[in-house]
């Protein structure tokens, strides 16, 4: 994704856009952007103001009999046509005026805050700021010949896309400067709760910091075991061994990769105090089964939803469907913050009055402290990205599901691809294959410009962190296979089907070989 600022000069020959004749050049470069997936193109907030007064002149020429109010009604209209294609750059207060200019020193400073160029046709411009300033042929040039380009999770297409509402929130915390806690993240709480129907929200530092602070309001002491699954990211285990508990991993289903119920029973001993499925790659876990068992045995679940917020399992939300809930807000996650974050969810009072203590340091009120707790806030600044995130978070859902779907279409034929069960919604966090030739086709899709990753390259019982537990290879034998054979494809709500085209291509490249 890359910036482009015009130059007002520009606009000016662009306007009334549809004056192509005007000025073919300048009409033909924007068309091009414009058409383009890998650019955003933007104009400076400073030249709105002349961009307005050229307008209304040119409207009184046209039409001197126009009124007033229809002037400003057309000039209304024309801004906010002009803002569907076109952005808006701020000044930042970094601009620098010892720059004599203030009109360069301002559009410098604006393509900075954007970290892009700005295009113009002015030679002077060109010659003086040769890496800000780019020409109409160097920016056709570079569209034309621009390798095709895929991002993995493509966070900057999607800040971009709502950068308006981004800076407005972030503007918000700085100038009340409430970083910790307070409106910003009450008003997300809520909204979480709202879209997930729970009773209790409680947003915390990080997804880690939500499995531990889950663990802590269950009173989970040294030598407690808990049953989770070893094909996940570290935190899961991690979390539940620096609660000095016992990870007791049981292997996954070869179909969902998620904890494998039917082999948890076996795992049960009168030590075990959790159950602890993990919503691997945005999927529900087998709920219906997992309660089950841990009614049976009088054990309590908590789901790590690390990857999974939004998702469902018959129909409802998953902090419905175990006593705690835990997702991360981590910047590639479905649902990401610009920095660390997570919520603990529960339908349990208990459990969430004591969670809101125990992330601040346990207290029942300020210098009062009624349990050994946490510095495990959200802060303000994320909450507020949150809050710009969310409006636009389902449908960003049925976009990652759509890309799912044109993936599975495409490659299920030649390729191992994610099985959903039919009473669960995922969120895609990642969209993962299992391949037989995996090094060989990361190394082909990567020399094509497409980037992978591998969700996750060994099981935790055989991470060095964990040889204490004393399981050797072959312990766990589905999580084993998954470990050397799982790729995971770019997924983000942003990927055209072009570039679908060309991943699906290029792996298929493979076959021939
Ligand atoms: C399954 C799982 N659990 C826990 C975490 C930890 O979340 P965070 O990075 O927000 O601490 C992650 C994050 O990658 C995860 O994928």
């Amino acid at each position: 994704m890359k910036n482009i600022l015009l130059d007002l000069a520009l606009i000016i020959d662009l306007y009334p856009l549809d004056n192509s004749e005007k000025a073919p050049e300048s009409a033909s470069v924007y068309q091009a952007l414009i058409q383009s997936d890998d650019y955003q193109v933007y104009i400076t907030s400073a030249s709105l103001l002349e961009l307005e007064s050229k307008q209304i002149e040119r409207l009184k020429q046209v039409s001197p009999l126009l009124t007033i109010e229809k002037i400003r009604e057309k000039t209304q209209v024309f801004f906010k046509n002009l803002c569907t294609e076109i952005k808006i750059a701020k000044t930042p207060a970094y601009i620098d005026l010892e720059i004599g200019d203030i009109k360069i020193a301002q559009m410098l400073a604006a393509v900075q805050a954007i970290n892009g160029k700005i295009l113009t046709k002015n030679p002077r411009y060109l010659e003086q700021y040769p890496n800000d300033f780019i020409s109409i042929d160097t920016c056709l040039n570079a569209i034309e010949q621009a390798p095709i380009s895929i991002d993995f999770a493509n966070l900057k297409k999607q800040y971009w896309a709502l950068q308006p509402q981004i800076e407005r929130q972030i503007d918000e915390v700085l100038s009340n400067t409430a970083f910790v806690m307070g409106q910003k993240v009450t008003e997300l709480e809520q909204t979480l709760c709202d879209f997930t129907n729970a009773n209790h929200v409680i947003s915390c530092s990080s997804g880690t910091d939500a499995l531990l602070l889950a663990m802590m309001a269950m009173d989970v002491e040294p030598d407690d075991e808990i049953i989770t699954t070893p094909f996940t990211f570290i935190a899961t285990a991690e979390t539940i061994a620096l609660m000095k508990a016992k990870p007791v991993f049981v292997d996954v289903d070869p179909v969902s990769y998620n904890l494998n119920p039917d082999l948890i029973e076996a795992a049960i001993t009168d030590k075990t105090k959790i159950i602890m499925p993990v919503s691997l790659y945005g999927q529900p876990a087998e709920m219906d089964k997992i309660n089950a068992i841990a009614q049976k045995h009088n054990l309590k679940v908590i789901i790590d939803g690390a990857q999974s917020f939004g998702a469902t399992y018959k129909g409802k939300q998953e902090v419905h469907h175990c006593d705690i809930y835990t997702t991360s807000f981590f910047p590639a996650k479905p649902l990401g913050a610009y920095g660390d974050g997570g919520a603990v969810l529960t339908q349990n009072d208990g459990y969430a009055k004591k969670i809101a203590m125990l992330r601040e340091h346990g207290q029942r009120k300020r210098y009062h402290h009624d349990y050994i707790g946490m510095g495990g806030r959200l802060d303000a600044l994320q909450a507020a990205i949150l809050l710009a995130k969310f409006p636009t978070y389902a449908s960003e859902i049925k976009q990652r599901q759509a890309v799912a779907k044109a993936y599975t279409l495409a490659l299920s034929k030649q390729f191992k691809t994610p099985d959903i069960a039919s009473d669960c919604q995922s969120v895609w966090a990642q969209y993962t294959l299992r391949v037989p030739n995996r090094a060989a086709i990361q190394a082909h899709l990567q020399k094509q410009g497409i980037p992978t990753a591998i969700h996750y390259p060994m099981p935790l019982h055989l991470q060095a962190c964990f040889q204490y537990l004393n399981f050797s290879e072959g312990a766990f034998p589905v999580a084993e296979l998954l470990s050397k054979e799982v790729i995971s494809l770019p997924m983000n709500p942003f990927i055209t089907p072009k570039q679908i085209d060309y991943i699906v291509l290029t792996l298929k490249e493979m076959l021939t070989r």
